[in-house]
């Protein structure tokens, strides 16, 4: 039947020569392209035609493709229908964009590093062949990735991780590939596209969400800075991903009573005199100020 439908769309198409071009409908395509129809019922993009209620020039594989009038006319040829393999990276980014700027961002993706660096949505989506009918991508979300960060695997099998390489949890936990929305809560930094989760927080707190707060007494840095000024997210040699191996040095970066913000006006405040950093035990900060990233009775963080 719906064959039959889209046949009486091209006769009259025959008769009217090359321009204007027309909207054929997809089922056209199918003579000549079968392999791509073969899987394209699985498709998230085959719904419309599915349910026999496609508008060619929205939906089906003109959609994407744009009209095939022309294309059919001349059967076949690259210069007579949209052919990605001919699309610069923005013509790529602009013919996914018009249906999906509500679900990707339009001023997010735009600005993102990706699309500053010519990577652009069929980089890493696969329309036609992907082995992962989930988000169409070109291949499974890890080995995407590496494909073109390979430094990064490294980091993920240092001895204190995050368990990714693992399965247990993936990139898009904590980066949005597509850019972010707004500037996120570290805004003038640079954002590394890092994914913002309800309330514009850091994609930390929807696992660590005992860090959240909001603590009736804050540690500044943990709040402003954000979780990465003390852990390194992918990976560290030292113990809970710390960026340093011994704490004490870690907090000493702030606590040295240099600069001229903070409560009195000189700086982070640093520990006091009782504080003898010669006795190794009071290296070892956490050992009494247990609560670091934040307390609700202690405004050192004691308890
Ligand atoms: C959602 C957008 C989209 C839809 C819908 C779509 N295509 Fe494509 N098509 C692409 C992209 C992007 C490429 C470039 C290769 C890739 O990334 O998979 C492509 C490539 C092709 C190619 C080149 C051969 C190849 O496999 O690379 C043909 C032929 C083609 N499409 C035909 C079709 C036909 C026929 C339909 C409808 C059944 C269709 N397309 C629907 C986006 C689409
Ligand atoms: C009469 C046969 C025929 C019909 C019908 C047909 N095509 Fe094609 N198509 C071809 C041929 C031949 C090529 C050229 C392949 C090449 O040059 O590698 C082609 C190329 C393409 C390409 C370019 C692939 C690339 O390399 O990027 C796309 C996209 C495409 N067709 C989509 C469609 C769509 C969408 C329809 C339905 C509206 C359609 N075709 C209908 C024969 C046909
Ligand atoms: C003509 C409109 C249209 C165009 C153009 C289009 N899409 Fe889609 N896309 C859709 C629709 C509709 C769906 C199905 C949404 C649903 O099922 O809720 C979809 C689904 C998807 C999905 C699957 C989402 C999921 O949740 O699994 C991905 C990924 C996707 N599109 C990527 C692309 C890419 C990449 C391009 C450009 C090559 C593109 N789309 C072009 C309309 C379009
Ligand atoms: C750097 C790789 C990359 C690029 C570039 C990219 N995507 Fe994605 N996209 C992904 C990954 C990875 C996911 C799956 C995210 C997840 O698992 O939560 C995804 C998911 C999606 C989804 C479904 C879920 C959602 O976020 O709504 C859509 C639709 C989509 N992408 C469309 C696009 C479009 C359109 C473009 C181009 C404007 C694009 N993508 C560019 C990697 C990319
Ligand atoms: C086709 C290659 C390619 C793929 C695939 C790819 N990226 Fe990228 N990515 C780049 C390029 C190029 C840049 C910009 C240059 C740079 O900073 O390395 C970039 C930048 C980034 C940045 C920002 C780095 C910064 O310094 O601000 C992050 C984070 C990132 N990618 C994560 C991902 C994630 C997560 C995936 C998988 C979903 C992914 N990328 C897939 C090529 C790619
Ligand atoms: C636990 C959260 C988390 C996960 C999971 C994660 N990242 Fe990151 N990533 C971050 C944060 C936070 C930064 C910013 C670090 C900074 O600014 O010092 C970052 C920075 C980056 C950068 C730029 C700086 C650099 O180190 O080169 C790239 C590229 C990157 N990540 C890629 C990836 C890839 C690829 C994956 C998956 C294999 C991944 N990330 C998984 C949190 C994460
Ligand atoms: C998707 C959930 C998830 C996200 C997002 C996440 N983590 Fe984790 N994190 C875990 C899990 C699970 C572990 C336990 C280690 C493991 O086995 O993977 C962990 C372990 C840790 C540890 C080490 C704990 C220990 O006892 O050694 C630190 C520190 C940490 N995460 C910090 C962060 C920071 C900082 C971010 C944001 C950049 C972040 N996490 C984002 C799930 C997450
Ligand atoms: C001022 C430095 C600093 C900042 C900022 C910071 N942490 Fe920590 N974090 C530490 C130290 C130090 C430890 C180790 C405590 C110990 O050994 O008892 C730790 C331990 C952890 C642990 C493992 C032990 C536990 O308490 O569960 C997790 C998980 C963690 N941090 C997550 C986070 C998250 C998420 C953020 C951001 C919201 C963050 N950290 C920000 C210093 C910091
Ligand atoms: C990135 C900078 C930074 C790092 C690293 C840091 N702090 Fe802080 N810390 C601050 C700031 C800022 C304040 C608030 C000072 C103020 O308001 O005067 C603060 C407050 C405190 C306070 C509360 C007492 C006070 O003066 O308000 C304690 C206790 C403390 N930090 C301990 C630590 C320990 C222990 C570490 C190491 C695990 C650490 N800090 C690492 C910046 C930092
Ligand atoms: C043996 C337990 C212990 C250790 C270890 C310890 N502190 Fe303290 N810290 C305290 C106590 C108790 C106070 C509050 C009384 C005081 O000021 O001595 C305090 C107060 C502070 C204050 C607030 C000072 C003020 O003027 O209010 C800072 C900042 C601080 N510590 C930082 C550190 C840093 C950084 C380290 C690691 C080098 C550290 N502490 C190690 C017990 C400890």
């Amino acid at each position: 039947m719906r064959f039959a439908a889209a046949l009486c769309l091209v006769v009259p198409f025959f008769a009217t020569a090359q321009t204007p071009n027309t909207y054929v409908g997809s089922t056209t395509c199918r003579t000549c392209h079968p392999d791509v129809w073969l899987n394209f019922n699985k498709n998230p993009h085959y719904k419309s035609i599915a349910s026999g209620k496609e508008t060619p020039a929205k939906t089906g594989c003109e959609g994407c493709h744009g009209p095939g009038g022309n294309h059919v006319a001349a059967k076949g040829g690259k210069a007579t229908i949209g052919a990605f393999s001919e699309f610069s990276p923005s013509q790529k980014l602009d013919a996914c964009l018009s249906c999906h700027s509500k679900d990707v961002n339009r001023a997010g993706v735009r600005h993102s590093a990706h699309t500053e660096a010519d990577v652009v949505c069929s980089d890493c989506h696969s329309i036609h062949k992907s082995p992962t009918p989930k988000f169409l991508l070109a291949k499974p979300q890890i080995q995407l990735c590496y494909t073109c960060h390979a430094t990064v695997r490294g980091q993920f099998e240092m001895p204190s991780k995050h368990r990714v390489n693992e399965g247990a949890i993936q990139c898009s936990d904590c980066h949005n590939p597509h850019g972010n929305v707004a500037p996120n809560w570290r805004t003038g930094t640079s954002s590394r596209l890092i994914a913002t989760s309800h309330d514009n927080e850091q994609p930390c707190l929807k696992c660590h969400v005992d860090k959240r707060g909001p603590f009736v007494y804050e540690h500044a840095s943990v709040r402003v800075e954000g979780c990465e000024t003390c852990h390194a997210p992918h990976g560290s040699p030292n113990a809970r991903l710390l960026r340093r191996p011994v704490v004490f040095t870690l907090c000493l970066e702030c606590h040295n009573g240099a600069g001229t913000f903070g409560r009195q006006n000189a700086g982070v405040r640093l520990q006091s005199a009782s504080h003898n950093l010669l006795d190794p035990k009071y290296q070892r900060c956490t050992t009494c100020h247990v609560r670091i990233h934040g307390s609700n009775s202690d405004e050192r963080f004691l308890r």
